[in-house]
């Protein structure tokens, strides 16, 4: 895909398939999405030491006049590596092609997409850590020397041709870094670890959006909102919409604290931005499995999730966030989500509700 000027994405090559979009988005919000998305690194809030590192990068490779390192990001959703990815392409003056692993199924996707690359273009992979070891392969010679090793015959007639390719930028994003396998991580110049928000760079974020969407909002508005977002900058942008609407129906128009509360409550966001998905979760492992150690396959199957999502999505924040631990037995739920969840917290694993 290219990005035009409007930051609209063109599906230019044939074998290119979209990124999934997530099912409950309507298409006012897609729209929403578009105009919030920052273009450059100054409206790009917080990750600080990630965005000094690729100006850099971005600087030199223009003085030396070559493409940039193969870059790898890495991260839970919603954090901004796509972004980011965007954006070191505009930065960098080259157009991009997005296109993410699942879609490049059969040999001939990534040999098409490699071969039609241009000079210094950026190829963003998202999910890399699904590619397939056939494609990888490829990529391997591809992101080292800039060549494809190409065989073409049977058996005996067998004969492996050498195709240069124009040197380009491969932009690897996953959610997962321990998914990918050594070789593949090997070869990225750079890699970077994106961390989740502050409470204070995602309430920039919230007060950036809403001026973009042409919402009012109170600053203690946006900070209430910005605790219960997860520390990820997707989701807070998901609440600031429902908070608008929220406002705009109930009150004046203008999100005030309370109405924030109300539209996040009514949405069963609690105040540290658990949702009930979340809070299932924690019980499971207090109240079935006596605050733990469990293990992920049986929560999964208590919670009727499948384990992809619990270690990619739920589990990261409430990691980062001090409410469960992986041990090597299992997780094991803290003092901090018993108290959260009003259970009593006793060290020998019985539990008594407070009253
Ligand atoms: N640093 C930031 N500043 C402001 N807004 C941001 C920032 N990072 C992300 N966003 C907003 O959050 C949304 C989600 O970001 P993005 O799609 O880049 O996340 P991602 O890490 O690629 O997620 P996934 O792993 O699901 O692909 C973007 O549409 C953007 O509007
Ligand atoms: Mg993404």
């Amino acid at each position: 895909m290219i990005l035009d000027d409007n930051d609209n994405i063109k599906h230019k090559a044939k074998n290119i398939k979209p990124i999934e979009l997530n099912s409950n988005e309507t298409e006012l919000d897609r729209s929403y999405d578009r105009n919030i998305r920052p273009k450059t690194f100054d409206e790009y809030i917080g990750q600080e030491s990630i965005k000094e590192t690729l100006k850099i990068s971005i600087e030199a490779s223009k003085k030396r006049n070559s493409s940039l390192d193969h870059i790898l990001l890495y991260g839970p959703p919603g954090l901004g590596k796509t972004t980011l990815a965007t954006i070191i392409a505009k930065e960098s003056n080259v157009d991009i092609k997005i296109t993410s692993a699942p879609a490049l199924e059969r040999p001939r996707d990534i040999i098409g997409i490699l071969m039609s690359l241009k000079e210094g273009e950026i190829l963003f992979i998202d999910e890399i850590h699904r590619l397939n070891k056939v494609a990888e392969e490829i990529l391997y010679p591809a992101m080292e020397d800039f060549t494809l090793d190409l065989t073409t015959g049977k058996s005996q007639t067998v004969k492996t041709m050498r195709v240069p390719l124009k040197k380009f930028t491969l932009i690897g994003a996953t959610t997962k870094a321990g998914a990918l396998s050594g070789p593949l991580r090997d070869r990225f110049g750079v890699i970077h670890r994106l961390e989740f928000y502050t409470e204070d760079e995602l309430s920039k974020v919230i007060k950036r959006s809403a001026k973009i969407l042409n919402f009012k909002i109170n600053d203690d508005a946006a900070d209430e909102i910005s605790r219960r977002s997860r520390s990820t900058p997707r989701i807070a942008n998901r609440l600031i919409k429902r908070a608008g609407d929220w406002a705009l129906v109930k009150g004046d128009g203008i999100i005030t604290k309370q109405n924030a509360k109300d539209a996040l409550d009514s949405l069963n966001i609690d105040s540290k931005g658990l949702d009930v998905t979340d809070r299932e979760f924690l019980k499971i492992i207090i109240n079935n499995y006596s605050g733990g150690p469990v293990g992920i396959e049986t929560i999964a199957v208590a919670l009727g999730e499948d384990i992809r999502t619990i270690e990619d999505v739920i589990e990261p924040y409430l990691l980062q966030s001090g409410f469960i631990q992986r041990t090597q037995r299992g997780r094991v739920a803290t003092k901090k989500a018993y108290e959260h969840l009003n259970i009593k917290y006793t060290q020998n694993g019985q539990i008594s509700f407070f009253d």
